[in-house]
């Protein structure tokens, strides 16, 4: 579908069509567990270690939808798009383009992969070249997906819509300048600007925001939002902070420690959690809507307490048990599949306390 774009111009708006929730990327069963070096005693001891993760996790990016995955640090969170991105093999699973199962091993296949996909990390000036300007980071990012056009006025025009479609206006002021001439959010924006040079069909923003200063993060979320709306991109957006998710996500997904632990639309999600990590995480964001008459802060319930556990040796059953404050017996043993939630549809958890729902 999307091979036939090699117009020079980037895609215009189309309307809204029945193709705009179809599904663009899939993973199934997606698994990595990286292998860990041994030390000391431990070279003595057989076997294999390795951190898990991330352990059989499924997702579904849609056309024209921002799916938030929320977890703290260390969940797995950048892994699930590294490996989206095709950026490590993955240890197993499936990922499909289209319904295409994908693998791609680098060359023209990893290019090719890589114009419908593409990845936005969180920190714009080591993801830019300080040595080269906007215009090269741009051109480049044209030329290695044919996209430059015939001629020197041609590629000018391309620049030129880039950096508009990101609201670096007018042009003309940008495109010749250096990385660090820049402020944060408009080298996010060219981040982003250089991204859509490959016209993709896919974008994974990992913490887009998380390190821009807080007056500017809106205007980069909203950007990413327009280009949701306009180019029908199916956006995968990685952040600690669930409340953004809200705002900003038509789904989302939570993860704790290597696994999805639960999911559906994001007003479902943050306004009436299932799994109680989903609660815990909530109950740590401060939230506005939470304020007592008073202007305090309502104190936080009781949810548990303790650290993100080890992924050499994860907690059997459901990895969230130590820290659950509903944690029952079988919970330390069985892992929980997905359970579905009473009310509104799509909303699963990951939690023995579903079980009766189903
Ligand atoms: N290349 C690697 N080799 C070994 N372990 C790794 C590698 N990359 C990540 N890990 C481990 O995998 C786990 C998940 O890391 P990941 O970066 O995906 O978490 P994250 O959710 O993105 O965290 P953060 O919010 O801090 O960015 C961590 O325990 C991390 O130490
Ligand atoms: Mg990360």
């Amino acid at each position: 579908m999307a091979e036939q774009h090699n117009e020079v111009a980037i895609r215009e708006p189309v309307a809204e069509e029945s193709t705009a929730d179809a599904v663009v990327l899939e993973a199934a069963g997606l698994t990595k567990h990286f292998p860990v070096r041994k030390r000391g005693r431990q070279l003595l001891t057989q076997g294999r270690r390795s951190v898990r993760a991330v352990d059989d996790v499924d997702l579904t990016l849609r056309r024209g939808r921002v799916t938030a995955l929320v977890g703290e640090s260390g969940s797995g969170k950048s892994t699930v798009a590294r490996l989206l991105a095709q950026l490590y093999p993955r240890t197993a699973g499936e990922i499909l383009l289209h319904g295409e199962p994908v693998t791609v091993k680098g060359g023209s296949a990893f290019r090719a992969y890589c114009r419908r996909v593409q990845m936005i990390f969180q920190d714009p000036f080591a993801s830019l070249n300080p040595v080269h300007t906007v215009r090269y980071h741009l051109t480049r990012a044209l030329k290695i997906h044919g996209r430059a056009g015939r001629g020197a006025e041609e590629l000018e025009r391309a620049l030129h819509e880039l950096l508009t479609r990101v609201q670096l206006t007018p042009p003309e002021r940008f495109v010749d300048k250096f990385p660090h001439e820049l402020s944060g959010g408009q080298r996010q924006r060219v981040a982003i600007a250089r991204a859509l040079g490959a016209d993709p069909e896919a974008l994974l923003a990992d913490e887009p925001v998380s390190m821009l200063d807080v007056s500017i993060r809106l205007g980069v979320l909203n950007l990413l939002r327009d280009l949701k709306q306009r180019l029908h991109l199916a956006i995968l957006y990685i952040t600690h902070d669930i409340a953004s998710a809200r705002y900003f996500a038509d789904d989302t997904l939570v993860m704790y420690a290597g696994r999805m632990v639960e999911g559906g639309d994001s007003e479902t999600v943050t306004q009436q959690p299932a799994h109680p990590y989903t609660r815990l995480l909530i109950d740590s964001a401060p939230d506005p809507d939470r304020l007592e008459p008073d202007g305090n802060a309502e104190p936080a319930p009781e949810t548990g307490s303790g650290e993100p556990p080890s992924l050499i040796a994860p907690p059997s059953g459901c990895r969230f048990h130590p820290r659950c404050p509903v944690a029952m017996e079988r919970c330390r043993t069985e892992l929980p599949p997905r359970f579905e939630v009473a009310g509104p549809a799509g909303h699963w958890a990951a939690c023995w306390l579903y079980e009766a729902a189903r």
